[in-house]
């Protein structure tokens, strides 16, 4: 007799496997990646550092992490078919025009696209680790107009991803928002795109692969996608008059608030005091002065009346608006960060795999 196992929605509480590469400590609101405290990281570390802990299994001696930011430098530029294709899809999202890249990248490697060891692996990342800004910052160019601004080697990687859009260097504090977002962004277990890309290793596919599939479970609006939805909200909400009322109105629609709640998290998402410390730490116009106002009524309204509290997206959403983003390049910076975590899953999944 066939017995049929039910699984909850959502596969909640379901353990499909196990990881090292992070930990998610839901009663006590922690992150670790490979042991180390997140919100330490974020405090100590540059994002560099923290990609190299996520995908190579420790922090970088002195000379590994000049070697990493050696070949990230060297990667950066694009060749010029993939860049005439992101300026053929100038009027897609930026989140369909990368997915549809990073897929362009794997089929060029067509003699590597079946080889699946570590090394070659961790070799493929560093070239999507260093490609990936320069095709967000083609398409947001070539989305608006404007001419492509190359990499420069002498930059940082986020130094050179905002000259890359907006042909300036920002400040030390829009830099260091920036670097944190990126490390509180890189890794968060068994979530759904980090799913996907294992589904797909699971098949010992490649990483391009598999990153091409999790960017396309990242998009959604209820995963990664919320970070462009939580501004499209407060720029509804800054039209209102009163908080209160505008969010009894959305949850009498039955809408769902972006933004808020979390698949794992109940007790508070761990990354959000750290977020949100550096975006109030942005804040100086009027302008923004009024957003984070709006920002965190919204968080107490709906803590009052629903007892859901905010995740990650709610304070990165409004911090990248600060930064000069406009909203559609908020999900693929998100992925800027996430190619990490992913990378570092489908290599743990690539070594436990038992060949026949
Ligand atoms: N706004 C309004 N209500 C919400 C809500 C939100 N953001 N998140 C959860 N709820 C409500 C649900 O409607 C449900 O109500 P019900 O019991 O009356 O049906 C209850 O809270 C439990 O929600 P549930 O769907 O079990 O939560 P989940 O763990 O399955 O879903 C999310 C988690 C993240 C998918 C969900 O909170 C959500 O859609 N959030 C908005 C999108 C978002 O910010 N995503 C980024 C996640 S990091």
């Amino acid at each position: 007799m066939t017995k049929i196992i039910k699984a909850p929605k959502g596969l909640e509480g379901v353990v499909v496997d196990t990881t090292s590469v992070s930990n998610v400590n839901a009663e006590l609101s922690k992150l670790f990646y490979r042991g180390y405290e997140v919100a330490k990281l974020s405090r100590e570390k540059s994002f560099d550092e923290v990609a190299y802990l996520l995908v190579y299994d420790s922090l970088p001696k002195n000379e590994e992490l000049v070697d990493f930011i050696a070949k990230e430098k060297k990667y950066r530029p694009l060749q010029e078919d993939i860049q005439k294709m992101i300026i053929d899809l100038k009027e897609a999202h930026p989140m369909d025009a990368l997915r549809t890249a990073v897929s362009f990248l794997g089929a060029k490697k067509p003699n590597r696209s079946f080889d699946i060891d570590t090394k070659v692996n961790q070799d493929k990342f560093i070239n999507l680790y260093a490609q990936i800004p320069t095709i967000i910052a083609y398409h947001y160019r070539a989305s608006k107009g404007l001419e492509i601004i190359e990499p420069l080697e002498r930059l940082t990687r986020s130094e050179n991803f905002f000259n890359m859009c907006f042909g300036t260097i920002p400040s030390k504090e829009i830099l260091k928002a920036f670097e944190v977002s990126m490390i509180l962004y890189a890794e968060h277990s068994f979530n759904a795109s980090t799913f996907s890309a294992r589904v797909i290793t699971s098949t010992t596919s490649d990483l391009h692969s598999a990153i091409t599939g999790a960017i396309g479970a990242l998009k959604g609006p209820l995963h990664g996608g919320a970070n462009e939805q939580v501004m499209y909200v407060l720029k509804d909400l800054i039209k209102s008059n009163n908080t209160e009322d505008w969010l009894k109105e959305q949850l009498d629609k039955k809408r769902k608030i972006m933004g808020f709640g979390h698949r794992v998290y109940k007790n508070g998402d761990s990354r959000v005091p750290t977020m949100q410390k550096h975006l109030e730490l942005l804040t100086s116009t009027e302008e923004e002065k009024l957003l984070l106002k709006k920002q965190k009524e919204l968080a107490e309204c709906m803590t009052k009346t629903k007892g859901i509290l905010p995740n990650l997206d709610f304070p990165a959403g409004p911090a990248y608006h600060m930064m000069g983003f406009d909203i559609p390049t908020f999900t693929p910076i998100f992925v800027m960060s996430r190619i990490v975590g992913w990378t570092a899953h489908v290599i743990e999944q690539t070594e436990n795999i038992e060949l026949l």
